[in-house]
């Protein structure tokens, strides 16, 4: 038999190869592929085997719930039971970076293994062409988490993918750099209170214009296991909150006023843009966690917009917290 390949093929998001890929989907092959906020390895969410092979692909510790990915809300609602809240947060802002976490619908054909054996299931339309495409060429929902081995950061380009999963991915669909390059925000809508589990690329300011106020996310409740605490690891440390680095850092600068260093140097954002910020930040962390650094120095980033979900990655990447247990 031939040697495997090293890393799967990084391949241009042509009508031939988003056929093909389709049809690798739809016979229990794993695709990786672009959406808006990162990578995803997609699997076809009606088949327990595809969904098992992303599971085994990632090394995840347990059987996280995956997000299942729609080609528009109304092929989320054959899947999951919508109500009111979750009509008004689709309308709003899908195609989008926004999750609903929904109970799962009394026909779904969506594996029980992609919810982890909960009674719910996470459902989102993703706003990008090539994902989009692809959704339609397989013709089926398709379970997709973050394209990286458990721990690591997120993949937002298709060579991050390649460095992290090697042959996993059958095939590596290659669309450029994400454009919003931080995960969709998760919201748990099947209970009384809807509550924000994972802050995200639309802010809990938006999403309470539009439904009003979120609940508090209970600690010890946790809901959705991606709020494990350490799941965005570097292999190098990380200090938060960095005014000055020390000799032997790498500092991951935000804003205009960055201190002098000899150290390698990269700003998230001179002009202080937390979206440019969020778009750049995988893939500066990655690029500073080199074996000659001691630690990764980062500047302060604000807490409002989508400061709330830099922060919240930063913080689990620094802090090597035990994961919480789920519940469920
Ligand atoms: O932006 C994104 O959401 C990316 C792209 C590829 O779409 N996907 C992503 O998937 O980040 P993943 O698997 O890395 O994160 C899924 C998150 C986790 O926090 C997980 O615990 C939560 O969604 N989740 C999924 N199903 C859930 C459920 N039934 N109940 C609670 N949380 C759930
Ligand atoms: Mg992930």
């Amino acid at each position: 038999m031939a040697e495997p390949p090293v890393a799967a093929p990084i391949c241009p998001p042509t009508t031939d190869n988003i056929s093909r890929a389709a049809e690798l989907l739809r016979g229990g092959r794993l695709i990786a592929f672009p959406t808006e906020t990162v990578y995803g390895l997609g699997a076809d969410a009606t088949d327990d085997r595809a969904v098992a092979a992303v599971f085994a692909a990632k090394g995840r510790p347990r059987f996280n719930p995956l997000i299942i990915h729609f080609t528009d809300a109304g092929a989320a609602a054959g899947q999951a039971e919508f109500n009111r809240r979750a009509d008004d947060l689709a309308q709003a802002f899908w195609p989008g970076p926004i999750t609903l976490v929904l109970h799962r619908g009394p026909g779904t054909s969506i594996s029980l293994l992609a919810s982890a054996g909960l009674d719910t299931i996470a459902v989102r339309v993703p706003g990008h062409d090539i994902a989009q495409a692809l959704l339609r060429a397989a013709g089926r929902p398709l379970a997709a988490p973050s394209a990286n081995r458990s721990g690591e950061v997120s993949p937002t380009s298709a060579a991050h993918v390649a460095a992290s999963l090697g042959n996993a991915p059958t095939m590596i669909l290659d669309g450029g750099v994400c454009p919003v390059g931080i995960e969709s925000t998760v919201v748990d809508l099947s209970t009384g209170e809807a509550r924000l589990l994972r802050p995200g690329a639309v802010t809990r300011e938006r999403i309470e214009a539009v439904i009003g106020p979120l609940g508090a996310s209970a600690p010890g409740a946790v809901r959705g296991p991606g709020m494990a605490g350490r799941h965005y690891a570097t292999s190098r440390p990380l200090r938060l909150g960095a005014k000055t680095p020390e000799s032997g850092d790498a500092l991951l600068a935000f804003g205009p006023d960055v201190p002098a260093t000899s150290g390698p140097t990269l700003n998230l954002s001179t002009a202080g843009d937390l979206e440019e910020a969020a778009a750049n930040l995988f893939a500066m962390l990655r690029n500073l966690d080199r074996p000659n650094v001691a630690a990764i120095a980062v500047m302060p980033v604000p807490e409002h917009g989508l400061g709330a979900a830099i922060n919240d990655r930063l913080r689990r990447a620094a802090t090597g917290l035990a994961d919480p247990e789920p519940t469920g």
